[in-house]
């Protein structure tokens, strides 16, 4: 099993990479963590906690960051105004848990320095709340496995025609976690773009009848007539299911200019001639099997 903690933006795929965590054979949920991103952190954080108590997920959660290391918020309209395409009324209740933190960076920080075990993070929004935990705690590095990202891309971007919104919106958080020389697994759009549910799979899950397979249907069908590509699941089946993927070692530098280039990940051709390299990167992804998995993690 690999201990993981998931730092995400909820977010309609943020929360479709909950339903996969939830129904992981190899995955151990130790923590949630929310970051500003796709919606403010309030938001983010609500999401967190509602999503939690639908999925029965019973694991310290924190609230992150509420903005970017240095720039403003920038937020993604793809998911709706409330960050799950306004269904998170169909999900709040009494029965919601708390918070057990009002500091998600120093809540990984305990959990990292207190176990046993090498932790594996997963950050599938700007990676804010990961930066600041290897800054503030550089004692961790040594207790992390990996690292697996969606974020960033090796060909076109979605917030330019050259970054990715995770880390177009914190470009210096995304550059300090890939020069931290953790290992790192990065899901980027080249394939996540790709990544969804056929029509034949959404009228399965439309036809499942329970409170969980409604809210996933309703909330990702919205989004996909907004922004084809289901994201975020990617970085969890690249530790649960690894096989349905190709990666290659690669260096990726982060670029941290305020234009066109804003938070584009390139490959550094010139370091890895010298045999260097900082990430796998996702290159090839079985979409039937994708698609498979996420409607079984749906409809379970
Ligand atoms: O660019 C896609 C990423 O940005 C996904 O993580 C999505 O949730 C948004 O955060
Ligand atoms: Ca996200």
């Amino acid at each position: 099993m690999i201990d993981c903690i998931l730092d995400f933006d909820p977010g309609v795929d943020d929360a479709a990479a909950l339903f996969v965590m939830k129904n992981a054979k190899n995955l151990n949920l130790l923590a949630l963590s929310s970051v500003s991103g796709n919606v403010s952190i309030e938001n983010t954080t609500r999401n967190m906690q509602c999503l939690a108590n639908l999925l029965d997920i019973d694991v310290p959660m924190g609230k992150g960051q509420p903005r970017p290391l240095i720039r403003q918020p920038y937020f993604a309209s793809a998911h709706g105004d409330d960050g799950i395409a306004g269904f998170r009324k169909m999900i709040e209740s009494e029965n919601v848990r708390d918070l057990d933190s009002e500091n998600s960076v120093e809540m990984m920080h305990e959990i990292i320095k207190n176990s046993s075990n090498k932790i594996t993070i997963i950050a599938v929004g700007p990676l804010t709340n990961i930066a600041l935990l290897l800054r503030a705690f550089p004692q961790d590095k040594e207790k992390i496995e990996q690292i697996s990202i969606m974020g960033g891309s090796i060909t076109y971007g979605n917030m330019t025609s050259l970054s990715e919104f995770n880390f177009f919106v914190d470009p210096e958080a995304a550059k300090i976690v890939f020069e931290s020389g953790i290992k790192l697994i990065m899901a980027g759009l080249n394939v996540t773009q790709l990544a969804t549910l056929t029509e034949t799979q959404m009228n399965s899950l439309n036809e499942v009848d329970n409170k969980k397979a409604k809210f996933a249907y309703n909330i990702i069908k919205y989004y996909v007539s907004n922004d084809t590509g289901i994201h975020d699941p990617c970085a969890v089946m690249a530790l649960e299911c690894p096989e349905i993927f190709e990666m290659e070692d690669m260096y990726i530098d982060i670029d941290t200019q305020s234009q066109e280039t804003r938070g584009m990940s390139y490959r550094n051709i010139r370091r890895e001639k010298d045999g260097e390299f900082n990430c796998k990167v996702i290159t090839k992804i079985d979409l039937d099997k994708f698609g498979e998995k996420l409607l079984d993690s749906l409809t379970k």
